[in-house]
């Protein structure tokens, strides 16, 4: 019995991926040529995307890494965002690249965007390798987006189901049996 076991579909390949990433990589230095971005970066499910990516870009970037809680105990993306891991560096006037795994509502984003703005950085663009427009409540402009996904449910590549599956080395379906039923909602 593995983790794969619980895999109904496979929706994105690690070929796949790792090919999306590289063209991500080389997109980034391209356009940040001439600066030396902070990659910001929210744990913990974005770790295999920042991981992957960073490799792909021989800019001269640093890494930064928060964490957010959001919505507690609900199933419902509420917006309420907690901080429970702050920036280690000083952001002022430096160039932002938001890492992000998933674009689902948008909501923890919109937070982070915000907090971000407010410690008067140079720029700050997104980049996220997931993009679920399905259920977006907020108007979010990503510069630098993996793939567009439908309205699933998706775990692996550090994307988790209450905590599991982050190693999975593909984007994938969990069979509802996995979660009883019907999908989760974020
Ligand atoms: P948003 O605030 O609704 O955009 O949610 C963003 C966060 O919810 C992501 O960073 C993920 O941690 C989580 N999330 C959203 N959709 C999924 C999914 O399909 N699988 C696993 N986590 C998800």
């Amino acid at each position: 019995m593995t983790i794969h076991d619980d895999v109904q579909e496979v929706l994105l390949t690690e070929d796949q991926i790792r090919g999306r990433v590289a063209e991500l990589g080389v997109e980034l230095a391209h356009d940040y040529s001439d600066r030396q971005p902070v990659l910001v970066s929210v744990l913990k499910g974005s770790i295999v995307f920042l991981a992957d990516l960073i490799r792909a870009t021989e800019l001269p970037l640093s890494v930064d890494l928060m964490e957010l809680s959001s919505y507690g105990a609900a199933m419902e993306s509420s917006g309420q965002v907690r901080i429970l891991k702050d920036l280690s560096g000083s952001i002022e006037g430096r160039d932002l690249i938001v890492v992000e795994d998933i674009i689902d509502t948008g909501l923890t984003l919109n937070y982070l965007l915000r907090y971000l703005h407010e410690r008067t950085p140079a720029s700050v663009h997104i980049c996220c390798l997931l993009d679920k427009p399905a259920r977006r409540l907020t108007d979010i402009h990503i510069d630098y987006r993996g793939f567009t996904i439908p309205d699933r449910f998706v775990v692996g590549y550090g994307l988790d189901f209450d905590e599991h599956y982050r190693n999975l080395p593909y984007i994938g379906v969990l069979r509802p049996s996995v979660y009883g039923g019907a999908e989760p909602r974020t």
